[in-house]
């Protein structure tokens, strides 16, 4: 009886890291058992989340060819600083503000923002970006 209680544990035990790994490379399908068990807080986002959040946004996203590296601004405004023109920057409006853009009526520059800053990111992407500018701007303090 033992025996199989043990072998049983030990078979859990070295197949449960194996089948988190290749979830999160394969990230088509999305993982729902794992996330849970990854993401300790539901309200913060993970630090991987925000890694590749910064990949996306200096690589595919082309966020950076208007809000600058490390969201300092160049033809859009500061997205590191606490300081917001169109919301009050919490993590779900600023994913709302990447999919939805600035339409020039509503910008304060006059100057536009495409949706998704023209690019072609999935929604996964917007997410992940998202958590990369929401982390810059908790950074910097209130
Ligand atoms: C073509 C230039 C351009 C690109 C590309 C672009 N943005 Fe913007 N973004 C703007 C402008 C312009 C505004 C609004 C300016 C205004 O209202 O005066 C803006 C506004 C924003 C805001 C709201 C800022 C606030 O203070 O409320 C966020 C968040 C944002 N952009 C994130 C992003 C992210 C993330 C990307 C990449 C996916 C991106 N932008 C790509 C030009 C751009």
């Amino acid at each position: 009886m033992c025996t199989w209680t043990r072998f049983g544990l030990l078979a859990s035990l070295v197949a449960a890291p194996a089948a988190a790994q290749t979830s999160s490379e394969t990230s088509a399908t999305p993982a729902a058992p794992q996330t849970a068990a990854e993401t300790p807080a539901s309200a913060g986002a993970s630090s991987e989340l925000i890694a590749r959040g910064e990949a996306v946004y200096n690589g595919p996203g082309n966020c950076y060819a208007c809000h600058g590296s490390k969201g300092v601004g160049l033809v859009g405004p500061n997205l590191a600083d606490a300081e917001w023109l169109h919301s009050k920057g919490t993590l779900e409006e600023i994913e709302a503000q990447i999919t939805n853009g600035v339409p020039k009526e509503q910008s304060k520059s006059g100057i536009p923002m495409p949706p998704k800053g023209g690019s072609t990111i999935s929604e996964e992407d917007v997410k992940a970006c998202a958590a990369y500018v929401h982390s810059l701007s908790q950074k910097s303090g209130s």
